[in-house]
């Protein structure tokens, strides 16, 4: 079955970027001139995604207004002539449809994704979350939708992760069935290094088979009152096999500072229009300088 709808849980309270996230959504920070949630929906277009749901909460109107017409700023573009900005800003809201679901309390990954069941029936669809940006000549979603389309089977992203790093990720016991595809043995949420089942480490992209619903609504919330998706998945893996593909392009941890930074910096360098004299910029720092 094609996947038609893409999930984009964006209702986290961006703890690690406070206090720039106290009033405004950390989706919206922007690597270079591009908030990064829009990276991410530009990836499911690429990719021949559809439908777009966001599953957002309170102080997150900025996403939507952000992917809707912006009457005055299309008006003034067109009174002075800005077909370029003005077509940049109509793209996106013109492309596909849009759908908002709030999750009133943040109660986890798990809980957010639940709220969509309805309106994602019984079909499978993808979820992408905004804190892992990829570069990629293939958008990674894509790499995973042609692992879905040959097994018919939910499929996680993943990525070898340093042990020392191991401890922030949700971590795979993988058996290897082809480059870069495993089954999944089972899956455990932030283990200590020593526990890790292995370097593969879960990043945020998924394609879900709807079976996850009823996986997740029967999990309950850890220690900390959140339903983790990991723990919905785990589930889901006593009926279901799931596979994870290891995809290729450059993953970039925008979810926490230094992450984003490099972000920001790399995704500067690529930019046709500011690389060059970035590049210069950059060579002229004498870094050490900054240290005190
Ligand atoms: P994170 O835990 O990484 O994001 O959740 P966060 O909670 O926004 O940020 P910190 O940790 O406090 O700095 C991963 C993704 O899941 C979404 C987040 O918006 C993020 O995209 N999420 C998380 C929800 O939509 N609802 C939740 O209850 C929790």
């Amino acid at each position: 079955m094609k996947i038609k709808k893409a999930v984009f849980p964006v209702a986290g309270l961006g703890t690690r970027f406070l206090p720039a996230t106290k009033a405004s959504p950390k989706e919206m920070m922007p690597l270079v001139d591009k908030p990064l949630i829009q990276y991410v929906v530009e990836e499911a277009i690429d990719a021949g995604i559809e439908e777009m749901i966001m599953i957002t909460g309170r102080g997150k109107n900025a996403i939507e207004d952000h992917f809707d017409i912006s009457f005055e700023l299309e008006h003034t573009l067109k009174g002075k002539n800005n077909n370029k900005l003005l077509e940049e800003v109509q793209r996106i809201s013109n492309l596909v449809d849009f759908w908002y679901i709030r999750q009133k309390e943040p109660l986890g990954l798990g809980h957010a994704i639940l709220r969509t069941k309805d309106l994602i029936g019984d079909e499978p669809f993808a979820v992408l979350l905004g804190d892992d940006i990829i570069h990629s000549n293939v958008p990674a979603i894509k790499q995973l939708i042609q692992v879905y389309e040959k097994y018919n089977a939910s499929v996680i992203a993943v990525e070898k992760v340093d042990k020392k790093e191991i401890s922030s990720y949700g971590v795979i016991a993988p058996k290897e069935i082809e480059d870069r595809v495993y089954q999944i043995m089972d899956m455990v949420e932030k283990p200590p290094p020593s526990e890790a089942p292995s370097d593969l480490a879960i990043i945020g992209r998924y394609i879900l088979t709807p079976q996850i619903f009823e996986a997740l609504e029967k999990t309950d919330a850890d220690k900390s009152g959140e339903i983790q998706l990991t723990n919905g998945l785990r589930r889901l893996l006593k009926h279901q096999v799931i596979y994870a593909h290891q995809f290729e392009g450059k993953r970039y941890d925008a979810g926490n500072k230094l992450g984003f930074l490099k972000a920001t910096v790399e995704f500067a360098l690529r930019r046709p229009d500011l690389g060059k004299d970035f590049r210069e910029y950059l060579r002229s720092l004498r870094v050490d300088e900054f240290m005190s």
